[in-house]
């Protein structure tokens, strides 16, 4: 087995997706890790033979990773003296992506980093990314249901998806790109595009310049595809969208919308 190890590191990312600092709850302490192994030794069935971390998500700035991977590699250097038969390193996720557009560490430099720090110790490496492969394939498609012009000018566009669908803004302010699915023609405005919930966090951009749509359209809030739907929910009774894999030109329904039945269905 692995030992889940917490390095004490900030990943310099939201706190409630950093995962690697010693407030944290994840990991056992880096100071705990030799007695928690001294105490496996013993113990029949159990041989631990790799060690992980995963410091956090969505992280850009690839020094965290980095001090990660030199913290791991020097525990596992020091257990193998103890005599331990570590045989891999498994380094986690946390790769983030360019919600806004702005440049990013991408995989090549993200291995360009590691390589110099891992290699020396000839273990075996695991990776676990995950938003960095799956958020940029996935967009979410919502339509605008009402628009509303606001008293300082500024204007609410209404949309049939909201936290349910995507909770990351109202969860972690996050900002994900929103564009109009076909060209609108149509005078600039700036408007909070928010969702149908009767929640005021129910808000997926706020002071986006946009045309000003009509209901009907359709926007594509980009970079929906981690912790989009993974994360959706059915607050308030609201049923989940279709996915739809769009491969070239072709598209399929790969989930169908859930009906409100499907929610009866579990009611006794
Ligand atoms: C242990 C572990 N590995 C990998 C990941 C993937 O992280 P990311 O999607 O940021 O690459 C997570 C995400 O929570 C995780 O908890």
């Amino acid at each position: 087995m692995a030992l889940r190890v917490n390095p004490d590191i900030d990943a310099r990312s939201h706190p409630h997706i950093s995962t690697g600092l010693k407030t944290n709850k994840f990991g056992i302490a880096l100071d705990a890790v030799k007695e928690l192994t001294h105490r496996f030794s013993k113990a029949e069935g159990i041989e631990i033979v790799g060690l992980h971390i995963h410091v956090g998500s969505q992280i850009t700035n690839l020094d965290p990773l980095r001090h990660a991977a030199q913290a791991i590699v020097s525990l596992a250097s020091e257990l193998r003296d103890d005599g331990l038969a570590i045989d891999h390193l498994d380094l986690g996720g946390g790769l983030g992506v360019s919600y806004d557009g702005t440049a990013v560490p991408g995989a090549d430099d993200y291995a360009a980093a590691l390589i110099p720090i891992v290699k020396e110790s000839g273990l075996a490496i695991v990776l676990e990314p995950g938003r960095n492969i799956v958020a940029p394939a996935g967009a979410l498609v919502a339509r605008v249901v009402d628009v509303k012009n606001r008293p300082d000018g500024k204007v609410f566009v209404i949309v049939d998806a909201g936290m349910t669908e995507l909770i990351r803004p109202m969860l972690y302010g996050a900002f994900h790109r929103i564009e109009p699915v076909e060209p609108i023609a149509a005078e600039e405005i700036t408007a909070d595009i928010v969702g149908p919930l009767c929640e005021t966090s129910d808000t997926l951009g706020t002071d986006r310049r946009l045309p000003r749509p009509k209901p009907g359209d359709l926007f594509a809030v980009l970079d929906a595809g981690a912790y989009g739907a993974v994360m959706a929910s059915n607050y308030n009774r609201r049923t989940m969208p279709a996915e739809v894999l769009v491969d070239g030109s072709q598209w399929t329904v790969i989930r169908r919308r859930q009906t409100i039945d499907d929610l009866l269905a579990l009611e006794r």
